[in-house]
């Protein structure tokens, strides 16, 4: 018995909620084979698209399904297939799609014994080989789909957001590596109270502005203040990005997950469409080689 399935790039923080806000892109993932064996334990057998560990213990996907696996400690064992297409490194949750991928299929393939709250637990593990950090905020909207907020992590508690229907990411891609451990070691340990009073007021307004359908409100809530003065030194040209995304019309524009990717959110397709051909421009004239996409947040 096996299952192909597909496991969505992510974009987490979403500006002001590090850690905590994230949110899944359509269209874009990884696809994963997973094939029950009559072997016991969790064997990745191949991997195709990026040079990745083949070790089960050295992977994220083979980390993740592992932790599910001694859990459930079932009668058989599991075979994983990666066709990797979310480069790693890239900022759109590339190590959490094959985290979440391989703990979803598993799952599956026993009978679903698990719940989703209980597959992203596993499927941090994954996540804390890859960036030192068992943060949820790529696995779960990977794992939900559309919106979500970690409440909290210990314990885990995962809260799914609305998300308006009209409602578009684009991402650029500077084809730099920037890894979340060290985007992660940049960050001060303490922030000063007036700092802190801007993100949480803009937290708890991008959450409003999703309950009550309010794009307006929602550009306005995508500033960090925190984590983006720190991080978008890594990321050439992002002040110039940002810039032209807001100017033609985005409703706002932040670094997506721990960088080098930057997203930029819009209101309809058009005026995502008209956003991504003026990133495109802007990064045009950088030399760095980059590409772009758009699609819809669900
Ligand atoms: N919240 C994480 C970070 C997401 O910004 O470091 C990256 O995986």
């Amino acid at each position: 018995k096996d299952i192909k399935i597909f496991s969505p790039a992510t974009v987490a923080n979403v500006s002001c909620g590090f850690d905590v806000l994230g949110f899944c892109l359509d269209t874009v993932g990884d696809e994963m084979l997973i094939r029950k064996t009559e072997n016991k334990g969790i064997f990745i057998t191949k991997i195709e698209g990026y040079d990745l560990p083949l070790k089960t213990e050295d992977n994220v996907a083979g980390v993740s399904a592992l932790a599910l696996y001694e859990d459930a400690k079932p009668n058989c064992g599991f075979e994983i297939e990666i066709y990797k297409k979310i480069k790693p490194g890239s900022g759109i949750g590339s190590s959490s799609a094959s985290a979440s991928g391989a703990v979803y299929a598993i799952n599956e393939l026993l009978g679903k014994p698990y719940n989703k709250t209980q597959l992203t637990r596993f499927a941090m593990k994954g996540e804390a080989l890859a960036s030192g950090s068992e943060h949820a905020d790529n696995i779960a909207p990977a794992l939900f789909g559309g919106f979500t907020l970690v409440k909290s992590t210990t314990p885990l508690d995962i809260l799914q957001l609305p998300t308006p229907s009209e409602l578009y990411a684009t991402i650029i891609h500077p084809q730099i590596e920037v890894k979340t451990s060290e985007a992660r070691a940049i960050l001060p340990n303490h922030i000063p109270l007036k700092d802190a009073i801007t993100q949480w007021s803009n937290v708890g307004s991008l959450v409003h502005a999703l309950h009550i359908n309010d794009y307006e409100l929602l550009g306005k809530t995508l500033n960090d203040v925190i984590v983006e003065p720190y991080r978008s030194q890594l990321i050439p040209s992002f002040d110039a990005v940002k810039k032209a995304a807001i100017s033609i019309g985005a409703l706002g524009c932040g670094i997506s997950g721990s960088g080098p990717s930057i997203f930029a959110l819009s209101k309809g397709q058009k005026m995502a469409t008209r956003v991504e051909n003026t990133i495109h421009d802007v990064y045009s004239k950088t030399g760095i080689d980059f590409y772009t996409f758009t699609c819809k947040i669900n």
